[in-house]
């Protein structure tokens, strides 16, 4: 479950109240110490007042062996002390020595195909690597001893995006922890046997110790394996976060916990939600997807952190002041975009904003991606925008602690319906879970209404409409969860290839969608997914593509939408079954945007939901509520930054401009006495 145990002891401005955090990664390790002084001015200036300390440091700190160097370290925290910059501390565990791996060469990760992964970029370590955990461990001990009472000190930062070029590991050392891992979950073979259907392709096993990980097969593996391996590869990571964390819990129990998660639309690996209870607050970092719905991604994720998070604040831990460099071609952010992205994850609960990194680096694999300090130095634009955010943050100060307000509307991403529909030897290898989440959410926005984004066991009966697209995994408990909600009078909305297997990814038999059967009162004899470029059309016009299916319906089911031409011509492609107080809807195929807002907004209408702000346009803007002691502040995000938003006169305006349009980056944040 989600929860946030402990904060950070916060930082107060010249008038005694919290303020923002605000920074980024500091990698003074790179750079001379004459540039660490101009580096704490520049930071002042910018209203810095946290860095990440260290993260990829561990062959300067352990030179060799038995050799330390905790000198260099010593002297910048002092100096950040100085000059009232507080740090998060790194394990500096992310990136193994060369002195290690060439002794124990058997720590490094090994793929899919047998290949060792080498040493020469980072992440090359086996998350189940016992020679690994030892040495790492050993670092971590002596960093907590030596710094845990430091007065600049106030979070430790665990390891680095844990699974970041390492989740997936297919050495000796993962296919031991994998069998107790199996052991644990199935108790005993015969179970294991069942659940991964073995009867098929004589797969049967007869000892746990023939079990490997999915290693590469002349044919396509066994899809509970597969599943399995992906559970299990998540878990090994989250356990040696526990490795990690139990050391500075013991040694220093002061000072609040972290490790950067990844909740982004292109890291699948990690099932966060079950990692909740390892960390003492939650932070991610996020990098702008490529995507004409880039925004949308970004609010989607932060959404999605908000929730992980309790509703709590959260860490914007990194992103990107503008270019990246790990993408084929990396323009910069336009000017503005900057500030709307640091912004919107404030909307969703951050309260700091952090980027990788301060100063850009001029060697290395990363001196290519931008900073808060870029090549050009202090005299450009970009430092300037860094200024102005850090004066941003300043104005925005009187948000800082606020919860974000649950939404009346959520939708579900589901982590193992992701792995599971990322398979080979599906009805179609083209659905991607995370992708129809998103086209939801973004349709969603379109209809003005603030929009949460869960998992699934998060408490759905909360919302008035909650829709789950391809919810492919549905154990019977959240089948029957789902149902109570929406007697209860939620509004449920799933879409084809969901409610198909239980968790064991065995088919529910008896028609599809078996989870859901009876709750949508449709059955499904055979699915007819649609090759890349076919579509259908349905009577209202829109284009359905990737999925569409011959739908039964139950007496008392009703037609949202049919199919108006295809191979299903006159039949439902969207229906409806009322339930108790609530309804269930089901969308089999995938309808393009215009047409899939307007279905979402008859469902959001018909569910009572509402939007927070009129809107001369609604959708223009997404809205989020952080709740204070005595106001709310209310978000405004234009969704695309090179159109003009009407915005109208509106009232109490905390931060943005002042005017009735306001330009594509503009954000926009008011407040509200509360009325409750
Ligand atoms: C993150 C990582 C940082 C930096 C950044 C660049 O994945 O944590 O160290 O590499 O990406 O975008």
């Amino acid at each position: 479950m989600s929860h946030v145990h402990r904060f950070p002891a916060r930082i107060t401005g010249e008038d005694g109240a919290p303020q923002f955090y605000y920074g980024a990664d500091y990698n003074p390790e790179q750079w001379p110490r004459e540039v660490w002084d101009e580096d704490i001015t520049l930071m002042q200036r910018a209203g810095v007042n946290v860095v990440a300390l260290g993260i990829f440091s561990w062959a300067r700190l352990q030179p060799t062996a038995d050799t330390w160097d905790f000198e260099w370290l010593d002297d910048i925290m002092d100096r950040l002390h100085a000059g009232g910059i507080r740090v998060d501390l790194a394990t500096a565990t992310a990136s193994p020595p060369p002195w290690l791996t060439t002794a124990h060469p058997e720590i490094l990760p090994v793929r899919r195909d047998g290949v060792i992964l080498s040493q020469g970029g980072r992440q090359h370590w086996r998350p189940t690597s016992p020679v690994f955990r030892e040495h790492a461990l050993a670092l971590v001990t002596a960093l907590a001893e030596r710094y845990k009472d430091h007065p600049a000190l106030i979070a430790w930062h665990i390891n680095n995006e844990l699974g970041c070029h390492n989740a997936w590991d297919f050495s000796d050392d993962a296919a031991r922890a994998f069998r107790l891992w199996l052991q644990d979950r199935y108790g005993d073979l015969d179970t294991l046997n069942k659940a991964w259907g073995t009867a098929f392709w004589s797969q049967h096993y007869s000892d746990f110790d023939q079990i490997i990980p999915p290693r590469l097969t002349p044919a396509e593996g066994n899809p509970t394996q597969l599943l399995d391996f992906r559970r299990f590869s998540s878990d090994a990571l989250r356990d040696y976060l526990r490795a990690e964390n139990e050391i500075l819990a013991r040694i220093s129990p002061d000072i609040a916990r972290t490790s950067n998660y990844m909740v982004t639309g292109d890291t699948p690996e990690m099932d966060y939600a079950s990692w909740m209870g390892d960390v003492e607050f939650l932070s991610n970092d996020h990098y702008l997807l490529p995507t004409p719905d880039a925004i949308e991604e970004l609010s989607f994720s932060a959404a999605r952190c908000g929730s992980l998070a309790a509703y709590k604040p959260w860490w914007l831990m990194e992103h990107s002041t503008s270019a990246v460099n790990w993408r084929s071609v990396n323009p910069p952010k336009r000017p503005g975009e900057m500030a709307r992205d640091a912004l919107t994850h404030v909307a969703h609960g951050a309260d700091a904003v952090c980027f990788f990194q301060w100063r850009q680096s001029i060697a290395g694999s990363e001196r290519f991606h931008a900073a808060m300090v870029p090549h050009a130095g202090a005299d450009s634009r970009l430092f300037r925008d860094v200024v102005s955010l850090g004066e941003a943050l300043t104005t925005l100060a009187p948000v800082v602690g606020s919860t974000l307000l649950p939404a009346q509307v959520a939708v579900v991403l589901d982590y193992e319906s992701w792995w599971a529909t990322d398979q080979p030897f599906l009805p179609s290898t083209l659905l991607d879970h995370h992708e129809q989440a998103l086209a939801w959410y973004t349709a969603l926005l379109d209809t003005g209404v603030r929009v949460d984004v869960v998992g699934p066991n998060d408490d759905l009966a909360a919302y008035k409409v909650v829709v789950a697209p391809l919810l492919h995994v549905v154990p019977a408990a959240l089948a029957e969860r789902i149902t109570d909600a929406v007697h209860a009078g939620t509004h449920f909305v799933t879409t084809f290839f969901s409610g198909i297997v239980d968790e064991e990814a065995h088919v529910l038999a008896g028609g599809h969608p078996g989870a859901f059967r009876d709750l949508l009162g449709v059955r499904v004899e055979e699915f007819h997914p649609l090759r890349a470029g076919q579509s259908v059309t349905l009577d209202d016009d829109a284009t359905g593509t990737l999925w569409c299916e011959p739908l039964d319906l139950d007496e008392g089911t009703e037609t949202l939408r049919s199919y108006a031409d295809g191979p299903f011509e006159g039949k439902a492609a969207a229906t409806r079954a009322w339930r108790g107080e609530g309804s269930a809807v089901y969308v089999s195929t995938h309808m393009d945007w215009w047409y899939l807002a307007a279905l979402a907004s008859e469902i959001v209408s018909a569910a009572g939901a509402w939007a927070d702000i009129d809107m001369p346009t609604p959708g223009s803007v997404i809205t989020t509520i952080r709740r204070g002691a005595d106001a709310d502040y209310l978000f405004l995000i234009p969704r695309s930054p090179e159109a003009d938003v009407e915005v109208g006169e509106l009232e109490g305006i905390l931060y943005g401009p002042t005017t009735p349009t306001i330009t594509g980056t503009d954000v926009v944040v008011l407040r509200r006495e509360h009325d409750v």
